[in-house]
């Protein structure tokens, strides 16, 4: 009986830990739909390419560099710089992971 209770303890633990914890990448998401699309399969207005084509690392690399560099990106770079102005670097691995597990199209 006590490993029982050790066990519910251990989860209650648990569960309280990723409640904590970053974001995800569906609630990451939430943010970007308006423009993306839900599944990241529309162009941006103003935008050339469905993110939902790119790589894991390409999403994470330009996301990284709208942050850092005020030169990358097209036209509509400002729309992109405030979304990612709000973002660690880990929420940026974290929702560009998501995207590329979830909603991957192969060219
Ligand atoms: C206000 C509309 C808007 C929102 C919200 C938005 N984006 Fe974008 N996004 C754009 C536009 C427009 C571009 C093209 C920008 C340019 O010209 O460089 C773009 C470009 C990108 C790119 C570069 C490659 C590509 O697909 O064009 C990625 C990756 C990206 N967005 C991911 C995201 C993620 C992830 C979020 C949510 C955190 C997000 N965007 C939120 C409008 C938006």
């Amino acid at each position: 009986m006590k490993i029982g209770k050790f066990i519910a303890v251990a989860v209650l633990i648990a569960g309280a830990a990723t409640m904590v914890s970053a974001a995800d990448g569906a609630t990451i998401y939430k943010r970007c739909v308006v423009c993306h699309g839900k599944s990241a399969e529309k162009v941006p207005p103003g935008g050339s390419i469905i993110s939902a084509t790119l790589p894991a690392e390409e999403i994470k690399k330009s996301l990284k560099l709208y942050k850092t560099d005020k030169g990358h990106g097209g036209k509509m770079k400002a729309s992109m710089q405030v979304q990612v102005k709000p973002l660690t670097d880990e929420d940026i691995d974290t929702v560009a992971d998501y995207i590329f597990k979830n909603f991957h199209i192969a060219k």
